[in-house]
């Protein structure tokens, strides 16, 4: 396969200074606009959006929360091509909406900010329903101008509604029946997607990360179950009579409210006559062909279910099975790997039917989870019934590989995977094939744990310390950068941790251990992609341990590879004066050409989702939920937005924060980055 033309050896931009400005700050010789915010309209029918509270038909305009994107180019004549750099489409998820702390209504989408009380009005439900999802959108350049293409026949809306096919070992299994799939085929939508990834066929993939807090199950409902899917429910979150994130199930009798709340209602034995088993159709990547909207989107259950981030591809090689890479986000989570059964053909590459050539290689194949060693090897865990420690668990009863598929988080407790902290999104380096994933921090990690969440720090999450200024308390407030390479066999591997997150100004002995400058140092990576254009590392972050001092950023890297660093023990202080040692891996410390702070955005957003055109000379990135921390009771005075993105920079009606795609280029026309 033809290597990408990686030319860019040493960043060719000055950093971007921290900053807190309501602003998207970029570095000098770059240009950005905004293209694509929450509530632009999707077809030439659709109103502008007034920005207001008043608007609706949001299954036909950008949803919220833009997240993962992926770029799907289009000749001239509008067929798929990979090449072309002026006319594509963008595919991208739409992962949550506004609310302030624990309420129920997404204030910024509602004229008066909505209702936080139950029942929760249909009209209210009905529209933040529709801000998720997923969205496809036209885009195109003219004179050196990007603009969505509002009325191309390319968009499209994915909601929580819309049918989607169960593919792979969980289809038509009793776990998946549900009223509205009697034969377990079958689910209705897709819930807070986050990361994303591409396949080499070209299609979308987007992992469905905290679906379990959209559901809601009665507080007698672990006795009337009284079967093995209440360990399940417990594992994934959702205890019974916790309030749901929307209260969207109290929208009335109707099965689009009614299948959001999953207590045993029904007395079949399978739960085809309720939606007892309605959370187990989310919590999957989703594939969809971003080209083809007649073409139902999949669940592809054999890549386990879970708080999906991204699923990042191994370089495909000719005649050898497929890797993906996954993570699941949440404190003390695990790393996974799927490898398919099918080996890759070259001629998949182009196909006619994408979805046939994802049936290929995402139903069937092994899915594996890693244990991490101090001396830089580590294992990759078989998850099937042939492993003897799941057939023989304790802790649950599985009964087969679907079961696995589903309750893959046991299913790695079962093995003794590690723990990590936080896994968010992966990425595979367009040379070496190594494979980076952020943790991007955990507040669980503890020297003397007291409570069974926390865990004492490991060789590949080794650091306890205190956030800078304590507001973020204690664990791993600033996370750090994995990296593996798979060894001589595919159970086997080498890591090492490529990049500490850290402020400056920390100790570079116990904290700043990768030695981070001003023009470098960065909390919370969240967001990680490859350029296939240039090589270089894109890192965004969503930070809460470092916004006194500045906004979430986005930063450029040429990292080396696993292993050019060396080892490195970390001593720790038990409240008896004895001491805890942890032997870990530090990549060799990045310098000032190598790493740098690209971009710093708007107030109280998240830097995420990242895509480019083929030639590298255009990207695009999400500004995730500018303006977060305003208040609900001030949604009427725009003086006390926290931000008022994107419309201080002249972009749409109103002044409430919007979440949006920006592009961004090159004023020489050069190469983002080089
Ligand atoms: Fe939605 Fe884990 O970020
Ligand atoms: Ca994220
Ligand atoms: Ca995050
Ligand atoms: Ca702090």
């Amino acid at each position: 396969t033809a290597k990408p033309n990686l030319i860019v050896s040493r960043l060719g931009f000055g950093a971007v200074a921290k900053n807190t400005l309501d602003q998207v700050t970029i570095p000098a010789g770059y240009s950005y606009q905004v293209i694509y915010a929450l509530g632009d309209p999707l077809n030439a029918a659709t109103a502008a959006y007034k920005n207001d509270g008043t608007d609706g038909d949001f299954e036909s305009r950008a949803g919220d929360h833009h997240d993962g994107m992926e770029w799907f180019g289009l000749d001239a004549a509008g067929k798929p091509s990979s090449s072309a750099a002026d006319r594509g489409l963008l595919a991208m998820n739409h992962e949550a909406t506004t609310q302030e702390g624990s309420a129920l209504n997404s204030f910024f989408v509602h004229a008066n900010g909505g209702t936080n009380k139950l029942p929760r009005p249909t009209a209210e439900i009905d529209k933040e329903v529709a801000i998720h999802g997923l969205s496809v959108v036209e885009v195109k350049a003219s004179g050196g101008k990007w603009a969505t293409v509002p009325a191309s026949n390319f968009n499209r809306r994915v909601t929580p509604l819309t049918e989607v096919e169960i593919a792979g070992p969980a289809r038509g299994h009793a776990l998946v029946k549900t009223k509205y799939s009697v034969d377990g085929t079958k689910t209705r939508g897709t819930i807070n997607n986050c990361g994303c990834g591409k396949s080499p066929w070209g299609t979308y993939l987007s992992g469905e990360e905290n679906w379990s807090g959209y559901f809601y199950r009665v507080a007698t409902d672990d006795a009337t179950r009284g079967d093995k899917s209440v360990v399940s429910l417990k594992r994934y979150g959702r205890n019974a009579g916790a309030a749901s994130r929307h209260g969207w199930e109290t929208g009335g009798s109707d099965d689009k409210y009614a299948r959001w709340n999953i207590s045993r209602l029904g007395s079949s034995a399978d739960g085809s006559d309720d939606y007892r088993n309605e959370m187990n159709g989310q919590g999957y990547i989703i594939e969809m062909d971003a080209y083809d909207k007649t073409k139902a989107l999949k669940k592809r259950t054999a890549l386990g279910r879970f708080a999906h981030e991204s699923a990042a591809f191994g370089l495909p090689v000719a005649g050898k099975p497929l890797t993906v890479y996954l993570g699941d986000d949440s404190r003390n989570e695990y790393m996974y790997k799927f490898v398919s059964k099918a080996l890759w053909s070259a001629a998949d590459a182009n196909p006619t039917d994408r979805m046939a050539v994802g049936d290929k290689y995402l139903n069937d194949g092994t899915l594996y989870v890693a244990k991490f060693n101090a001396d830089g090897t580590g294992e990759w865990i078989e998850l099937s019934m042939n492993n003897p420690s799941i057939k023989n668990y304790a802790g649950y009863a599985f009964a087969d590989l679907a079961d696995i598929c589903v309750n893959t988080r046991l299913a790695g407790d079962a093995v003794g995977a590690t723990k990590m902290d936080r896994p968010e999104w992966g990425g595979v380096h367009p040379v070496t094939g190594d494979y980076y994933q952020t943790l991007t921090n955990n507040s669980n990690r503890r020297i003397e744990p007291s409570k069974t969440t926390e865990l004492v720090p490991d060789s590949a999450n080794p650091r306890y310390y205190e956030d800078a200024d304590g507001n973020r308390g204690k664990g791993n407030p600033n996370g750090h950068i994995l990296r593996t390479k798979e060894g001589a066999n595919v159970t086997s591997f080498n890591w090492d941790v490529y990049v500490f997150g850290a402020e400056a100004d920390m100790d570079k002995s116990t904290i700043n251990l990768s030695n981070l400058t001003d023009d470098q140092d960065m909390s919370s990576p969240d967001g990680l992609a490859f350029s296939q254009s240039t090589g270089i590392c894109w890192i965004q972050t969503d930070d809460g341990a470092y916004t006194d001092v500045t906004n979430c950023m986005m930063l450029a890297a040429i990292p080396g590879k696993v292993g050019d660093g060396g080892s490195k023990t970390l001593t720790y202080k038990k409240a008896d004066a004895s001491t805890y040692d942890v032997k870990t891996q530090i990549g060799a410390a990045p310098t000032a050409d190598t790493l740098k702070r690209f971009l710093v955005g708007p107030k109280d957003c998240e830097i995420t989702g990242l895509c480019e055109t083929p030639d590298g000379k255009t990207i695009f990135i999400n500004i995730q939920h500018p303006g977060e921390n305003t208040k609900m009771a001030d949604v009427a005075d725009p003086a006390k937005y926290t931000s008022q993105w994107p419309s201080n920079v002249g972009y749409g009606a109103g002044k409430r924060p919007r979440s949006a795609t920006i592009v961004i280029t090159k004023d020489d026309g050069g190469r983002i980055g080089s």
